[in-house]
């Protein structure tokens, strides 16, 4: 397989972060350890099945907790459905592992303001996430009307403080692909929220400048964003470098290198409003190497190792305990985990795929060596 183009994140910094800053860091002779608390994934798809059962592990073993996607088919529109679901993703966890998945709704043109009430009631719906009709894997289903058969839903939403999820592209196909996070912004997310300012709103997965400016001009508490590793470590070079590259392939689809700096810029800088939220979006093997391949990157199993190289790169490793493991719970109104893990500078080498009964997963970074392994304390 191909290597990934990993590009440097050394880019301009806002407020200067100390280069090694002196908390909770070990030296143990050549090999540096970070004791954290125990980070959670705010954007992560579990899907369901033998699928499931064979990618649950690698996000329990380091993350407290999941916000886990509903673009399941069917996708999880009910209370109900979010409740059984959640109980096939604890049923599949390993035995004496404590992962707790917080589950979302999938919102349509029908979801009824009841739905929401039924939500909140529940204690296990932590948010609804909206996908625009098309726009993504699975989101056939979403929303073609938010201002208009959405509105009383999301005014019951402000009423329950129960936080939208928002895919941020458009999908009119005469928007060009790289596009469409900028125009959503724009024509979507920015009249919604001078409509809604008391809406609690993530912006997931940010991918460009725009977006990241977009954030930053808005009230804290109101509006936050989770960033994923592809989009801090590869830009748009990476799908095409010696050839078509499925595997880092996603949505929304890489930038220019100029957005993945200005993203990496802001997580490392310490903004409260940017968190961990991984997209890890597994698709069995034959899904991704086709001639109409699935968008997603299954990067569970790496995204620990490689937001700390980021960070580490960027000479702010004092910042990553907070974007890993703060910022998403004081956002949600979560506490934050009470236990820790280590993240070892320790070489170690990402398998070429994981084998499951229907196929196989090809990892983020398949085959590489990266530099951080993470471990329970
Ligand atoms: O790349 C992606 N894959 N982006 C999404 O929005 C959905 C996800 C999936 O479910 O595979
Ligand atoms: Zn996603």
């Amino acid at each position: 397989m191909m290597k990934t183009l990993v590009l440097p994140c050394r880019v301009p910094r806002l407020p200067c972060a100390k280069t090694g800053a002196p908390i909770r860091f070990k030296d143990k002779g050549a090999r540096m350890e970070l004791s954290i608390t125990r980070p959670d994934d705010w954007h992560l798809h579990l899907r369901d099945g033998d699928l499931l059962e064979a990618v649950v592990s690698h996000s329990a073993s380091h993350f407290g907790r999941g916000i886990v996607m509903p673009n399941l088919k069917p996708p999880i529109t009910t209370t109900a459905a979010a409740v059984a679901y959640r109980e096939s993703i604890l049923k599949a966890l390993p035995a004496n592992n404590d992962f707790t998945p917080l589950m979302t709704l999938y919102l349509t043109d029908t979801t009824t303001p009841d739905e929401i009430k039924l939500a909140r009631e529940s204690g296990t719906v932590f948010a609804v996430k909206l996908y625009p009709a098309g726009a993504t894997t699975n989101s056939e289903d979403g929303v073609t009307d938010l201002f208009g058969k959405c509105l009383p839903v999301l005014e019951e939403m402000i009423e329950q403080n129960m936080p939208l999820l928002v895919h941020g592209e458009v999908t009119d196909p005469a928007v060009d692909m790289f596009d469409r996070e900028k125009v959503f912004i724009e024509t979507v997310l920015r009249p919604l929220i001078e409509k809604l300012p008391q809406l609690k709103v993530v912006m997931e997965h940010v991918t460009t400048m725009d977006a990241v400016r977009f954030v930053e001009s808005c009230s804290e508490g109101f509006i936050a964003a989770t960033v994923t590793p592809q989009h801090l470590l590869l830009n748009r070079n990476a799908l095409f470098q010696g050839g078509l590259q499925p595997h880092n392939y996603c949505l929304p689809v890489l930038k220019r290198e100029i957005h993945r700096q200005a993203i990496v810029s802001v997580v490392t800088s310490g903004s409260k409003r940017f968190f961990l939220g991984t997209d890890s979006a597994p698709h069995e093997r034959q899904r991704k190497e086709c001639s109409c391949g699935c968008a997603g990157i299954y990067n569970a199993p790496v995204a620990l190792s490689l937001y700390a190289k980021v960070f580490e790169e960027a000479g702010a490793l004092d910042k990553l305990e907070a974007f890993t493991s703060f910022n998403g719970p004081d956002f949600y109104g979560l506490p934050r985990n009470t236990s820790k893990i280590k993240l070892s500078k320790n070489s170690w080498k990402v398998p070429e795929s994981f084998s499951f009964a229907s196929g196989e997963i090809v990892p983020m970074f398949a085959g590489e060596t990266l530099d951080w392994l993470p471990s329970s304390v």
